[in-house]
């Protein structure tokens, strides 16, 4: 994909704008899983040793257009602070004409740190007078938040107008590397999906299909395939008007599990595994079993990429996290190339010390799959026109 590039910007005392995917997870005052912003270091000390002063700006959770007090930014940019060893100041408005002084008062190799972005309801509405404010923040734009590319919001799509545009450091390596994953996967190459709904992974699970040797399919999700197989599914979830669309994208290379492990809750100690043709009414289906662990692992030995989104099963309860942990031992172990992706696989992985393992973890749930896909997202689109 033809992307401006940040290589190519002259950055050298000027104010540079930074869009990061800066949305993390918080507990109180913490943040708690810190990918993220250490994914954006590099673009970030790029623009220090060349001299530029920099000014951050992201969102964080859906505050829909209200200041929300526990979406301020001030967590964030002090654990970035404390991962860079400097100073980031931080302010408690993204524009406006305070904001605008402090911006135009740093100095080359300061870091300023803009507040939530979504505390304006105009940056979701990708309005061009916010977009023009921000822009008059500084000299010169850069999205490096993939995580939001799939959305056309103000600060990724509307603010290329404004600005000299260009892709940061952390996009161009996912695009290149997803693009490289979809056009030139080396073969065998296996697609694990998991997770809760079908109608989320629809369009990336036709192309997946279409593209890969193998799609193994867990989760909450494989139930709503195997009722669409006629199977009695207990009180698992269902996607019942999602039953026929899922038929459809059965196919030869489409794997489904054959046992799972029934319980009465996720809370519940009390498990059953079963197989897939005799799952009981009474109960729900939390993770895959260990029979469709060896399956898949058989599958996941034999291939040379592995790309993976979604857990297997309720992972966060020890009952069930068996089939996400086997299968994340049985992919780190493949000697595959291997591509992460999804906040809660990535969480899962993290929990299980194999995070590092991968060879690419993507910072995109939604960005991801839709960019797997083959969708257009309207944030690249805008960039892509001003190369
Ligand atoms: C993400 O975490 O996937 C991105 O930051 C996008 O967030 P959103 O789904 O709230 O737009």
């Amino acid at each position: 994909m033809e992307l401006p590039l940040l290589k190519d910007a002259d950055v050298k005392g000027k104010r540079v704008l930074v869009r990061f995917d800066y949305n993390v997870p918080l507990k109180g005052e913490k943040v708690v899983d810190d990918t993220r912003l250490k994914e954006s270091l590099p673009t970030i000390k790029y623009l220090l040793e060349g001299h530029a002063k920099v000014i951050i700006m992201s969102h964080l959770g859906r505050p829909r257009g209200k200041a929300v007090p526990e979406m301020r930014l001030d967590a964030v940019a002090e654990h970035l602070s404390e991962l860079l060893h400097k100073d980031v100041e931080k302010v408690n408005d993204c524009v406006g004409g305070e904001i605008k002084a402090v911006a135009e008062s740093l100095n080359e190799g300061e870091i300023l740190m803009l507040e939530n972005l979504r505390f304006h309801s105009e940056e979701e509405a990708n309005d061009e007078g916010f977009a023009k404010q921000l822009a008059e923040l500084a000299e010169i734009y850069v999205n490096d938040a993939f995580g939001v590319s799939h959305r056309a919001n103000a600060s990724v799509v509307a603010i290329t107008k404004f600005l000299p545009s260009y892709a940061g450091l952390l996009l161009q390596k996912e695009v290149e590397t997803l693009s490289k994953l979809i056009d030139k996967a080396k073969r065998p190459f296996v697609a694990v999906l998991g997770g809760a709904k079908v109608s989320d992974k629809i369009g990336v699970i036709r192309k997946l299909a279409e593209k890969a040797d193998y799609l193994l399919i867990g989760g909450a999700m494989m139930f709503t395939f195997l009722k669409s197989e006629g199977k009695e599914v207990g009180r698992s979830l269902v996607e019942n008007e999602k039953l026929e669309v899922a038929n459809s994208l059965l196919n030869e290379e489409v794997i489904l599990p054959v046992d799972a492990v029934f319980a009465e809750t996720a809370d519940s100690s009390e498990t059953e595994v079963v197989s897939v043709d005799s799952m009981p009414k009474d109960k729900k289906g939390l993770d895959i079993g260990p029979k469709t662990v060896e399956i898949f692992s058989e599958k996941i030995s034999s291939a040379k990429t592995i790309l993976w989104n979604g857990p297997m099963g309720v992972f966060e309860s020890e009952p069930f996290s068996k089939g996400t942990f086997e299968l994340g031992k049985a992919i780190t172990f493949s000697g595959a190339t291997t591509i992460l992706g999804g906040g809660d696989t990535i969480a899962a992985m993290e929990r299980a010390g194999l995070k590092e393992k991968f060879t690419f973890v993507s910072t995109g749930g939604g960005a991801m799959l839709e960019f797997l896909e083959g969708k257009e997202l309207p944030a690249l689109a805008a960039l892509k026109g001003k190369k």
